[in-house]
């Protein structure tokens, strides 16, 4: 074999610390060598750097890169996505990780010490990524603006905390909040609406403070670790020498010299160049492309160069977007206005373009070539007439940044061996206007359905149009330009008649097929002229500026252009991003309550501090064990077939493949008959497992799997929507039906009857931490330890043992807290368990399985879709006296959870109103998808949406508001369920009533309507919903728990309990337990982990119903201890602890107890129709108001009200934090979270990119929480409430408020009001529901006569 050629070193630092490889592989991301230790004698494993998306999506890998700007001669501090940086592109840099900004053995940063102790933190997965980001931040403004914050986390996601918090931490290092930053004080301006309840002392004292901003320490500048002075050496004394690193496959090229590039450039035309490698990288993981040579410019400081000129500016193409976006902003603020125009343009786009670290990453030259069909810069520069100068040996050269280079026509584009020096943009002139627009599903940090840039040049003095420029992107294949229709408008003058012949040329020339990629034809069909009107009234608006500005008075007279009404003048604002304000607040513990008793207070989560500084262990944070394979899975790419063949032999040759885990070499059992671990003959949906690749590393694992041939045969049919579910009477379960009174008879004596229809999509767990297990078998007697992210480990080790075929007490199962379940890691980690353990029992080595962002997505399933049909009959006052409700969920393949959830949804389905004739139906559709699962609410979030929607139809026919209709049926006094439960609806009646009243809901109601009067193109909404939300399971044997809590001879004592750390706090509440208990403080107290060898046979930590048992089984141990104890106590009153448990041992007491909780009692009967399901309900009532953007589909959340019946919480911002965090979360069901399927049932969205979940911009403005006081309840422990689901529900109130807008336009467009509703309400189908002139100008396809992108399937 011939000997690989010799790398040059690579130099970099790491937190301080230089590192020199001499074998590094291009391949390699920055992510990878911090995480996996790779390289021989250098122990770098920083794992506080999470991996969650791999695409520079999600943030949570986000480090900070420190480099010397050679033309600037000064240092720049800017975060990264480290999952996108080649190690290679490293050369001389710093780079700070979070185990670099402190530590909790060393000193703790202000960032990571404010996160943690403001609650920012839940399971900490996503909390590294916010350090890093908000500490960026702070390296170069010591204090930002709320601005500034709300862009450096811009993009980070968070799936458990709402956000709130986190963007509550960063605010305590910024100057200029449009609060008057004395929150908790009382004095504050929003302190004040708390109804002066906070008199300290009193038994209802209101608290709006959950931490003490004195204990923070300050930020001190002076601590920060210094730039590297061997790296500043080497920067300002360049060395010239081209730089090659050699890896397996690919050779990266990093030449000193301007000269040396545009050489190697002759010697590579294939070769790309490598700048931010935002586009390259997601391509090269994805898409399969593939690059032996990366040629890398980073060490040319030409490409860096900015030139202002008379007539523009020149960027040099190796500039990143943040740093154009400064220079652009600098230039406005230099330059006239009528200069600067399309900088503006690029300026706004720039600011919602990506999030902070991609923007700090990705090269303006990167961007253009890439030439991405939604580019956000490419459509103004081109309409703003841009250059590209080019470079390459022949010398410069000159093209135009047209229509022709984007659509990449071989005459305009770049030669293979030429290179992107640097992009001329000129100034824009005095009549001419340029403007830009974008619609994303969700304000930031989303790639854009359709964009677009216009510019128009009037003739001078006159509304003439002299020149017009007009392109889209996301509307084809390239930025599409509507070249031909600018042609004809040329001479025409700007008014009316113009836009019409506009609209009508724009849409004939850019024209999308109804089965366009992406599919939304209608919609984007609608924005483009959309956008036109928009466009049209803007330059209306500045024609008027301009007029007065620059033209003599005759002129003036002469051209009257024509006025815009003041209700159309609100189509041309945009949403402002703001810092959301609001408070939180809580019943304070009475004041009798010890101090050393932490029950009730708002304590930090226990792993807070260790979240933020990343030493928090997750399960693939576990180091490498001896011997220990990857594993990686196959799975099926059909959604229904016969598998005829599976050819694994050329996988199995490839370079470090151990072995394939078939179906074959289960020893036990492989899964069930309907539900197989591992795929037999056949599959069921396209992401079905069908074996598993193993190998020595993950990376040859996956190409492994790339290698291996299976060959399917058609299966009919395919079944894909709850549609199809029906018409082939295709279920996974009996129907499930609970009925009361007479509804048919109802019926008959009603004033009115109204049927609908609700169909609601799916929702994907979205857990930041993808699913994973660690299986290390042992020498000894079959015995398996397994590390797994779960939230049921009992359920993980049974599963495992049967699959092996060995005693469930062979197999330990240990799990130290999970980075987010939301129900997707109950039933799913025992699949990926089992495999892995079959894998380790075959090879006999460990095992680690770690999903992919884009497997897990595929393969795991989530949130049943939903479509409901509905009959209700009602009196003209708004009574309803008869509900008639069908639900038919999306099951997918397999059975699941779908029976429960259906049992679940139909028990729920009432929500908090009393009608006398119900009729409930529910039925799991099989379907061919991957199957789904239980997911937060179980169901509650998809059923009670189609009660509410069923009291809005209501609403609108009795000409009432909503609100008054939900207050008519509500439960008011002690009642019985449908299924025949008693209840005192009491405290649901009072978190309704204090909701109306906190959140001044009538008064606004008011100004919503007067608002939408005076406003054409926007309309506000505003929806209050009530909630009764049942916690626990409906059955008893789910309710019991237990806990083992032993004290050592030193007083110190370890709780182990049967719950699992999600991020809900629950070890953290389960302390609190212990120490009231015990009476001694949480500090002498340590939870290590859950795990099957010390608290066996435990239930799922699921239903919102973890703190409550395990609570129970907690203090039962701690009770038990107490009493064994007390003797000791007794003949020593004024011993101390420590002195006491010293006795006890002396004295042979035993210091281990086992606490249990035998459950609360329930049952449900369905022969009968009744039982008493549920313990007990936690009430809550939310109120939103939203403002939609008619034209476009956005919205933007104005304020949300939530009070929750908490009782006495355990922990307050604990449970403050789960109703927020589960209110946001339902936020993102119900407007931005969306599947795409295609016909044949692939799933699309498979990553950040292509589903949404909600970001720190879709918090509501105002954000407002408060627990409910004076609320008891003799059940539970310390009288308190699970709070893990319920705020999911209230994420509706914004999807009503939506709707409540949506109908307000629609009454004054004259369509008819009513509506099938769909959630989400995406921008999407917002627009398309406010049907006006612009959606019915857009060709209609006839459906037969094309098969779309994807197909809705609930
Ligand atoms: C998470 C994420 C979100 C995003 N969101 C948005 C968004 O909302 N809107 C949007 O418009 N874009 C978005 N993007 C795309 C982003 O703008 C581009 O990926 C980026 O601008 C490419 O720049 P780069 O430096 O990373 O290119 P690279 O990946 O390094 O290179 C891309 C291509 O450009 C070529 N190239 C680079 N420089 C030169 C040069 N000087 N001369 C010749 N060829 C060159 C390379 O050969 C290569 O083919 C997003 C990307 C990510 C990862
Ligand atoms: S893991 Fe890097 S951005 Fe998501
Ligand atoms: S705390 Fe942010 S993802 Fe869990």
């Amino acid at each position: 074999m011939p000997c690989p050629p010799q790398s040059d070193e690579l130099v970099f630092f790491v937190n301080g610390r230089k590192v020199t490889e001499r074998n590094a592989d291009p391949e390699v991301t920055l992510l990878v060598f911090l995480r996996k230790n790779w390289i021989l004698f250098q122990p770098i494993r920083l794992t506080g750097t999470k991996y969650a998306c791999g695409r520079g999506g999600c943030g949570a890998c986000t480090v900070m890169v420190s480099k010397y700007d050679p033309v600037s001669k000064k240092i720049r501090h800017f975060s990264v996505t480290a999952c996108l940086v080649p190690i290679c592109s490293l050369h001389g840099v710093a780079v700070t990780t979070v185990e670099g900004v402190g530590s909790v053995r060393t000193r703790l940063h202000p960032v990571q010490e404010r996160i943690a102790k403001i609650h920012g933190t839940q399971c900490g997965f996503c909390t590294p990524g916010m350090v890093m980001s908000m500490y960026a931040l702070l390296r170069n403004h010591l204090q930002p603006s709320d601005e500034q914050l709300m862009e450096a986390l811009g993009g980070n996601l968070c799936r458990c905390t709402g956000y709130r918090p986190i963007l509550e931490s960063g605010k305590t290092f910024c100057t200029d909040s449009s609060c008057c930053q004395q929150k908790g004080s009382g004095k504050c301006c929003l302190d004040q609406k708390e109804n002066g309840s906070s008199s300290p002392g009193g038994k209802n004292d209101i608290c709006t403070e959950l931490f003490a901003k004195e204990e923070f320490q300050p930020l001190d500048p002076t601590q920060e670790l210094i730039f590297p002075p061997e790296l500043l050496k080497m920067a300002q004394n360049p060395e010239k020498r081209t730089l090659t690193f050699y890896g397996e496959r690919v050779t990266w090229i990093s030449p000193g010299t301007l000269q040396d590039l545009l050489e190697l450039k002759v010697k590579h035309p294939e070769a790309p160049l490598v700048l931010g490698n935002t586009s390259l990288g997601p391509a090269m993981k994805s898409q399969g492309h593939f690059h032996p040579i990366l040629l890398s410019p980073a060490r040319i400081s030409e490409l860096n160069i900015v030139t202002k000129t008379s007539d523009g500016l020149t960027i040099g193409a190796g500039c990143s977007l943040a740093q154009v976006k400064d220079i652009l902003a600098e230039s406005i603020s230099e330059l006239p206005e009528e200069k600067t125009r399309t900088y503006r343009a690029l300026l706004k786009h720039l600011q919602s373009l990506a999030g902070q670290q991609i923007r700090n990453m990705a090269s303006l030259g990167g961007h253009i070539i890439s030439r991405h069909c939604y580019s956000d810069l490419n459509p103004i520069l081109a309409v703003g007439n841009a250059a590209l100068n080019l470079l390459s040996e022949e010398g410069p050269r000159q093209i135009p940044l047209n229509t022709h280079f984007l659509a990449g026509l071989a005459s305009a584009d770049l030669k293979p061996e030429e290179i992107l020096e640097s992009v001329h943009i000129p100034h824009s002139q005095k009549w001419e206007l340029v403007s830009a627009f974008r619609q994303a599903q969700c304000r930031q940090n989303a790639l854009p359905d359709v964009n677009a840039a216009m510019r128009v040049l009037f003739r001078e003095d006159t509304d003439t149009i002299e020149d017009l420029g007009i392109a889209y992107g996301g509307v084809g294949a390239a930025t599409i330009s509507a070249q031909k229709s600018c042609q004809q408008l040329l001479g025409r003058r700007w008014n009316e008649l113009m836009l019409d012949e506009a609209c009508r040329l724009v849409l004939d020339e850019v024209c999308l097929p109804g089965s366009a990629l992406g599919g939304k034809v209608e919609f984007k069909r609608t924005l483009i002229v959309s956008f036109l009107f928009k466009f049209y009234l803007e330059v209306l608006q500045e024609l008027k500026t301009l007029v007065k500005q620059f033209s003599a008075p005759v002129s003036a007279l002469m051209y009257r252009y024509p006025e815009i009404s003041d209700r159309f003048l609100s189509a041309l604002e945009d949403f402002p991003v703001a810092m959301p304000q609001g408070i939180q607040a809580y019943q304070r513990v009475d004041s009798h309550q010890p101090l050393r008793d932490p029950v009730g207070r708002p304590i930090m989560h226990l792993s807070g501090l260790k979240h933020a500084t990343g030493e928090a262990v997750f399960c693939d944070d576990i180091p490498r064990v001896d011997k220990e394979l990857f594993m990686a899975l196959v799975t099926s790419t059909k959604a229904h077939a016969k598998i005829i063949s599976t050819d694994f032999s050329e996988a199995l040759e490839l370079p470090g493949v151990v072995d394939v885990v078939t179906a074959g070499d289960i020893l036990g059992t492989n899964g069930t008959e309907d539900d197989p671990l591992l795929a037999g003959d056949k599959v069921l949906c396209v992401g079905q497992i069908i074996c598993g690749v193993v190998a020595e590393t993950d990376v040859q694992a996956k190409r492994a799997i790339e290698n291996i041939t299976i060959t399917y045969e058609d299966l009919e049919p395919v079944i894909v929507s709850i549609e199809d579910a029906i018409k082939h009477n295709s279920f996974l379960c009996p129907e499930k039906k609970l009925e009361q009174g007479n509804i048919e008879e109802a019926f008959e004596k009603v004033d009115q009857i109204v049927e609908g229809e609700v169909h609601i999509g799916g929702q994907e767990h979205f857990y930041m931490e993808t699913q994973r297990v660690l299986v290390i078998p042992k020498t000894e007697d079959k015995e398996l330890d397994i590390y797994v992210s779960t939230q049921d480990p009992a359920h993980v080790q049974k599963t495992v043992a049967s699959t092996l075929n060995i005693p469930i007490n062979r197999i330990s199962c240990r799990v130290k807290r999970v980075g987010g379940g939301f129900g997707g890691k109950v039933g799913r980690p025992a699949v990926f368990g089992a495999i892995a353990a079959v894998g380790a029992v075959k090879t006999g080595r460990p095992i680690r399985l770690v999903l992919d962002r884009e497997d897990d997505m595929l393969i795991t399933g989530g949130r049943h879709p939903l479509f409901g049909k509905y009959k209700v009959g009602f009196m003209n006052n708004g009574r309803i006296k008869a509900l008639d409700i069908e639900c038919y969920i999306n099951g997918g393949c397999t059975l699941d959870d779908s029976e429960l959830v259906t049992e679940f949804l139909i028990l729920k389905l009432e929500n908090a109103y009393k009608i006398r004739n119900l009729r409930f139906r529910g039925r799991a559709c099989m379907t061919h998808l991957p199957s789904n699962t239980a997911f937060r609410g179980f169901g509650f979030p998809q059923g009670a949406l189609v009660t509410e929607a069923c009291v809005t139809a209501v609403a609108a026919k009795c000409g009432l508001p909503p609100e008054k209709v939900r207050e008519k049926n509500m439960y008011k006094t002690v009642d019985k369920t449908i299924y025949k439960q008693a209840f005192n609806p009491e405290t649901l009646i009072r978190c309704w009533k204090e909701c109306l009243e906190k959140s001044s809901f009538h008064s606004r109601r008011v100004r919503v309507e007067e608002f939408n009067r005076k406003n054409y193109w926007k309309k506000k909404g505003i929806a209050a919903v009530p909630m009764k939300f049942s916690v626990g399971f409906a059955a008893t044997g789910y309710h019991q728990a237990a806990a083992l809590v032993h004290i050592y001879t030193d007083g110190s004592v370890l709780v182990t309990h049967g719950g699992n750390e999600l991020g809900q706090g629950i070890h953290t509440k389960m302390l609190q337990v212990a120490s009231r208990e015990l009476k001694i403080p949480m500090s002498h107290m340590h939870i290590c982990e859950t795990s099957t060898a010390t608290v066996p046979n435990t239930i799922a930590t699921a239903a919102s119903i973890g703190a409550d048992v395990n609570g129970r089984a907690v203090q039962n141990a701690c009770q038990i201890l107490l009493k064994r104890l007390e003797p000791v106590m007794k003949k020593n009153p004024e011993g101390a602890w420590e002195d006491w448990i010293q006795a006890a041992f002396e004295q042979r007491i035993s210091l281990s107890a086992t606490g249990y909780f035998r459950g609360y009692k329930a049952f449900m009967d369905w022969e009968k129709g009744e039982g008493d399901p549920f313990p007990y309900y936690v009430y809550g009532a939310a109120c939103s108001e939203v403002e939609i953007d008619c034209l476009t589909g956005t919205h933007r959340k104005i304020r949300t009200d939530i009070v929750m019946d908490a009782c006495c919480s355990l922990n307050p911002a604990i449970d403050i934090g789960q109703i927020e965090g589960a209110f946001i979360q339902g936020m993102g069901l119900y407007t931005t979270e969306e599947l795409q399927y295609s016909p044949e049932g692939v799933l699309y969205s498979r990553s950040p990119d292509e589903y949404k979940i909600p970001t720190i911009t879709d918090v509501p403005e105002e954000f407002n929480v408060s627990l409910l006081p004076s609320s008891q309840t003799p059940l539970t422990i310390y009288s308190s409430k699970g709070l893990g689901e319920s705020g999911m529900f209230l994420g509706s109130s914004v999807f009503f408020a939506i709707a409540d807008a949506v109908a307000t336009a629609r009454r004054e467009r004259d369509v008819a009001e009513d509506f099938t509703v769909k959630s989400p309400a995406t921008p999407e189908r917002v627009r398309m529901a406010c049907a006006d002139r612009f959606t019915e100008m857009i060709p209609r396809d006839d459906p037969k006569t094309f098969k779309p992108w994807s197909i809705p399937i609930a």
